[in-house]
């Protein structure tokens, strides 16, 4: 795993920007796999911002986001597609036709997971994806304990997932949704590149275990040690304890 240490925050998002905007510039009809979440908001700015002056051009790209809440409607705010709109969709040239998210209002969850499971398929595999890492070390929502060969599934969000969470529902816990659809490991795993973005004292050891721990469901970001061409752009308090 490659580190790339940013100083702060806007830092680290640029970093980020910048390794992305390379993959559009390079393969304009290139497979991006799209994280939601606090970390990836600032990246998601610089890269509208860079759109706004010219610099980048999405019309070709197509996308595919990590996970869904289950039962939340797009249109609900905290909704990832809601996200993904708010951030990213609504403010650059993309095709809506072309971004794609589990659809968290098909309670069918064989259904939903293999239809989700085949736009990847489809499209050939990601060619970058972007995660961010849960304190408890969860990628996508993979959980600690997930198995490592799944594709799309199912899952019950961590307690600390929905004690993470709360803050974008209230500061309400019972408001968080208890499940969601997550991509699984299987499919981080085949991305071309990962991208891993992190900030603040609160993921640092999520981090260290994630970089320098054993490879263990225990800690699911751990197994990005074993990806070919995986970087990690965070900011000095995350990599304290490395
Ligand atoms: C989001 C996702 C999650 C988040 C993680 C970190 O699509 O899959 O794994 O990346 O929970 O969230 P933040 O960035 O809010 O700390």
């Amino acid at each position: 795993m490659k580190i790339i240490r940013a100083k702060d925050y806007q830092d680290m998002s640029r970093k980020a920007a910048n390794i992305i905007s390379a993959q559009v510039i390079m393969k304009p009809d290139c497979v991006l796999g799209l994280a939601t979440g606090g970390t990836p908001v600032g990246t998601y700015a610089q890269l509208v911002d860079w759109y706004n002056k010219g610099d980048l051009d999405f019309s070709e790209v197509t996308t595919v986001n990590l996970d869904e809440y289950r039962g939340l409607p797009k249109e609900h705010p905290q909704s990832y597609w809601y996200f993904m709109n708010e951030n990213l969709f609504s403010k650059v040239n993309i095709d809506p036709a072309k971004t794609n998210l589990p659809d968290g209002t098909n309670l069918d969850t064989a259904a939903e997971c293999a239809r989700y499971n085949g736009i990847i398929h489809k499209l050939g595999g990601i060619d970058l994806q972007l995660l961010g890492i849960g304190p408890n070390g969860h990628i996508g929502f993979n959980e600690p304990g997930e198995a490592f060969e799944l594709e799309t599934h199912c899952i019950d969000l961590a307690p600390t997932t929905i004690e993470a969470n709360k803050r974008f529902f209230d500061g309400n816990e019972n408001l968080v949704p208890k499940q969601a659809y997550t991509m699984g490991i299987k499919t981080i795993m085949q991305a071309r590149k990962v991208l891993v973005v992190a900030n603040g004292k609160a993921k640092a050891q999520a981090v260290k275990d994630a970089v320098t721990g054993p490879v263990t469901p225990a800690c699911p970001g751990s197994i990005l040690q074993l990806h070919p061409d995986c970087i990690l752009v965070a900011d000095e308090e995350a990599l304290s304890l490395l």
